[in-house]
């Protein structure tokens, strides 16, 4: 049998040990040997079931890592890399982790396990005293978003100040001990253990340490107080925070596909709740079964917005579902190719309809809809081919030079009601859209064209709606966010 180490394990030595006591005397009441038995019941299933229930020990950690979406981890006391190799499981592709290890017989043992695993390539491992190794990294003006402490337990207080005095947690980032309850030596009054009492010493530090607010065995780095905004962040959020689109509504008109599917993802992935429209129903369908997947809440509608019926179920739908609309994406959009001359009216009817009549139409219902909600916002998909352009196009150029001038116009008479209006304008994005027959042969043109030497991708786009969608950019009105790799500069 095992040595009981943790406070747990210790409880239920002492009360089996109290138990057989009372077994071996016959005048022990009932009644305390009935609370022993339950005691020891409660105590003794306690590790047992946790371990049954858990898919593994090494999830812990990585469980940390996700909850706490850390991308930069620092180890302090690796041993045999096991925790290191279960933290950079955590992490994202890009993530990494460096491991502070004394014993360079260490880092060789745990060095090919890492190689071996997917995930090892995150890992740097740093032998030498763990203090030499911060000074180098703070020197470098290295930063991380955890910090795992778990080295000699005398200098934890020392690697703990380093870390805060030096910068190298981030603000918000979380700082994690391992054994700070020491076999139950920290509290016990009769403590002389050395590391022990270096844990008491610690933990009484730390939680009197205004710099960071405290989870028993994690530290969480907080800001001093201050009014000033840039210091703290509007309303006490940094400025990713304020991209963050939590309890928000959107739609996406378009969605089925290409920049309108990227633009589901992006608002989705950003916290709001998200309806997929597209006249394709299965299109819609399947995107709005993509979000699900990945834990977004999404709904998706058939709707062809160059109908007013539509337009206005559109709309209807989704504030009846969650009761309120705070985002329009108004992306859906359509283009025909042809010569100036061969245009038929009917092609220009049908392209402005949906690019310019569709478009203006969503914007008046949604307006309509939801001013009492008195903060939406509404992006719509220019193009920066609303600029002259060699390619043949004449109806889809002026109705997206129309979508431009009506976000202006949108942009500022609605200002006074909470709304903001601004636009999009892509260059040439890689889509179905420009995979057209027609259009094939311009690729190679355009390429020579685009500083930037591509074309874009829809996630190139991403960013900007989300920007655009958030509280971060009240201040822009009207405006056509023009993203084209230079093209129009050249
Ligand atoms: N692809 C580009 O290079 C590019 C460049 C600049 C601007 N844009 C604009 O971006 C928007 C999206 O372009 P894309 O390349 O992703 O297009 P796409 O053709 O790949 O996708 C458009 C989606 O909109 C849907 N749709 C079309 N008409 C609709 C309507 N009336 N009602 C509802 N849904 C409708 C289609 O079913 C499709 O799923 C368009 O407004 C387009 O003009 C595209
Ligand atoms: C408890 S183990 C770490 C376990 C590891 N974090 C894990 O979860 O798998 C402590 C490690 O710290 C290392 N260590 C002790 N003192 C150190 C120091 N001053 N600098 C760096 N590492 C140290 C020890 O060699 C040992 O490998």
């Amino acid at each position: 049998p095992s040595v009981p180490d943790t406070p747990v394990e210790i409880i239920v030595d002492l009360l089996s040990k109290a138990k057989n006591v009372a077994a071996a005397r016959g005048d022990v009441p009932k009644e305390l040997t009935s609370y022993l038995q339950k005691a020891l019941d409660i105590a003794s299933g306690l590790d047992d079931y946790l371990e049954k229930m858990t898919t593994q020990e090494s999830q812990t950690l990585k469980m940390l890592i996700h909850m706490s979406q850390a991308k930069r981890v620092l180890e302090i006391g690796m041993f045999t890399g096991y925790g290191a190799l279960s933290m950079a499981e955590g992490l994202p592709e890009d993530g990494c982790l460096v491991a502070c290890e004394l014993e360079p017989y260490l880092k060789e043992f745990a060095q090919p396990i890492f190689d071996k695993s997917p995930h090892g390539k995150k890992i740097t491992v740093k032998t030498g005293s763990a203090m030499d190794t911060l000074k180098e990294l703070a020197a470098a003006g290295e930063q991380f978003d955890m910090v795992f402490i778990d080295a000699d337990k005398d200098n934890y207080i020392n690697y703990y100040n380093f870390i805060l005095d030096n910068n190298l947690l981030r603000i918000q980032g979380v700082i994690c001990v391992d054994n700070s309850l020491f076999k139950a030596k920290v509290y016990l009054e009769d403590t002389t253990d050395r590391n022990g009492l270096a844990l008491r010493e610690f933990n009484h530090f730390v939680s009197n340490d205004p710099r960071v607010e405290q989870v028993s065995v994690c530290g969480h780095r907080e800001l001093t107080n201050s009014d000033d905004e840039v210091f703290r962040g509007v309303k006490g959020r940094s400025i990713l925070d304020r991209m963050r689109l939590e309890g928000k509504v959107a739609y996406v008109t378009g969605a089925g596909q290409g920049i309108g599917r990227a633009f589901a993802h992006a608002l989705g992935e950003a916290g709001a709740k998200v309806a997929v429209v597209d006249m394709e129903q299965n299109k819609a369908e399947a995107v709005a079964k993509e979000l699900f997947l990945k834990g977004i809440n999404a709904i998706s509608i058939k709707a062809d917005i160059s109908k007013s019926e539509d337009v206005q179920r559109m709309i209807d739908t989704i504030v009846s579902k969650w009761g309120a609309l705070h985002i329009a994406c108004n992306n859906a959009g359509i283009n025909m190719n042809s010569a100036s001359e061969d245009t038929s009216l009917e092609e220009w009817d049908q392209t402005f309809n949906v690019n310019l009549r569709g478009t203006f139409m969503c914007c008046q219902v949604c307006f309509t809809g939801c001013l009492s909600q008195n903060c939406v916002k509404v992006c719509d998909s220019g193009s920066h081919r609303d600029l002259p352009h060699p390619q043949k196009q004449l109806s889809y150029n002026t109705s997206k030079a129309g979508v431009v001038k009506l976000t202006q116009t949108l942009g500022t008479e609605w200002i006074d009601r909470g709304v903001r209006v601004n636009c999009i304008s892509p260059g040439i994005v890689d889509t179905p859209l420009i995979h057209s027959e027609s259009l094939r042969p311009l690729v190679q043109r355009w390429l020579s064209d685009i500083p930037a030497g591509r074309l874009a991708q829809v996630t190139d786009l991403q960013a900007a709606v989300v920007y655009l969608a958030s509280d971060a950019s009240d201040y822009m009105t009207g405006h056509n966010l023009v993203i084209e790799g230079g093209q129009s500069l050249w």
